[in-house]
């Protein structure tokens, strides 16, 4: 099983877009996906499921809101039994030897990542608030390691545009991390911002699980960045635009994060709905276009860097 968090700090770069579609794509190629909406706004829950259904059927007792919403994550209701299969994408998927599960979200994980968060501080020893800190943040990477999750070969954790301990519990269960990034000046400066939150917390887990007795129930982290991949790229006449080939090479040149090869191009015609459907656009269009092209190339290059294969389509 491989964890993948997908993150950027900047709002609307295409994170949930592209957790739904590469997940979709490697499911087709037969392989068991396991997707895992940690954001409040709930979008990737909501391109499988409808509001109503999302009311009715997991609102109430099968979202992650409360598993994270327990004194300590996951004291009330095992993480298992919040995996839910959507059935229309499902449905698709039949034949392929694929499947796509998801954890739900919920509008209310908002309040628990605050109220988490303050938990932090409840400790009176030095020793106790490492042992605190150590089993907050690594909790999702504790709960990951049930058996019952061995049966996943991807593991693709949509993450909130924010650095809060819901997305940190992400960060330290994960081991790549994947950045959605629109090619202009707003999208790639939070980058190194990122790399340099990412790798204080990092350090700040390892020191603890070192110090003396800290290390019995966390092992160290090591999660590394898998990329940047541009998402909603201009392309005109089959080429890039001047101006974002610039920022593509800028990037490259100038971040601790690499680039990757395959970049999503901008493309109302098939990511403008709001996933009404419950099937990712990559498994609604017929024939393969220039926007499945690149879905695939995507795919070749994440799961190539995974070491995970699937019968490409
Ligand atoms: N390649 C694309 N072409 C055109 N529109 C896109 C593309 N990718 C995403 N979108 C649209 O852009 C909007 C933002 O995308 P998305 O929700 O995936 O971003 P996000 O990074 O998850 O946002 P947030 O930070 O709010 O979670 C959505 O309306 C989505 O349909
Ligand atoms: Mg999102």
């Amino acid at each position: 099983m491989r964890v993948v968090a997908v993150m950027n700090y900047k709002g609307g770069v295409g994170k949930t877009t592209l957790t739904a579609n590469l997940g979709a794509v490697a499911a087709s190629r037969g392989l068991r996906v396991l997707l895992l909406d940690l954001d409040p706004q709930t979008n990737l829950t909501f391109s499988f499921f409808s509001i109503d259904d999302w009311h009715e059927r997991l609102a109430d007792n099968r979202t992650i809101k409360q598993w994270y919403g327990a004194e300590m994550p996951g004291r009330d209701i095992p993480l298992p039994q919040l995996v839910v299969s959507p059935e229309r994408v499902n449905d698709v998927l039949y034949g392929t030897g694929g499947r796509l599960d998801l954890i739900s979200s919920h509008l209310g994980l908002i309040d628990i990542d605050l109220e988490l968060a303050a938990l932090l501080g409840g400790t009176t020893t030095l020793d106790g608030s490492k042992r605190r800190f150590l089993d907050l943040h690594g909790c999702l990477r504790q709960a990951l390691e049930d058996s019952f999750f061995a049966e996943y070969d991807l593991v693709l954790i949509d993450c909130a545009p924010n650095f809060g301990l819901v997305t940190k519990t992400a960060i330290v269960a994960s081991e790549r991390i994947l950045v959605p990034a629109k090619a202009d000046y707003l999208s790639t400066l939070g980058l190194d911002y990122l790399v340099g939150n990412c790798t204080g917390l990092v350090q700040q887990f390892n020191d603890f699980v070192h110090h003396k007795g800290g290390g019995r129930e966390h092992e160290p982290i090591e999660p590394d960045f898998l990329g940047v991949v541009f998402t909603m790229v201009q392309i005109y006449s089959q080429q890039l635009t001047a101006a974002q080939h610039r920022y593509f090479e800028e990037v490259q040149a100038n971040s601790q994060v690499p680039v990757l090869k395959s970049h999503i191009r901008n493309s109302t015609k098939h990511f403008g709905d709001a996933g009404e459907s419950g099937v990712p656009a990559m498994l609604r269009t017929t024939g393969r276009d220039e926007v499945v092209r690149e879905f695939d190339e995507l795919a070749d290059e994440v799961l190539g860097a995974l070491s995970l294969s699937g019968n490409r389509r």
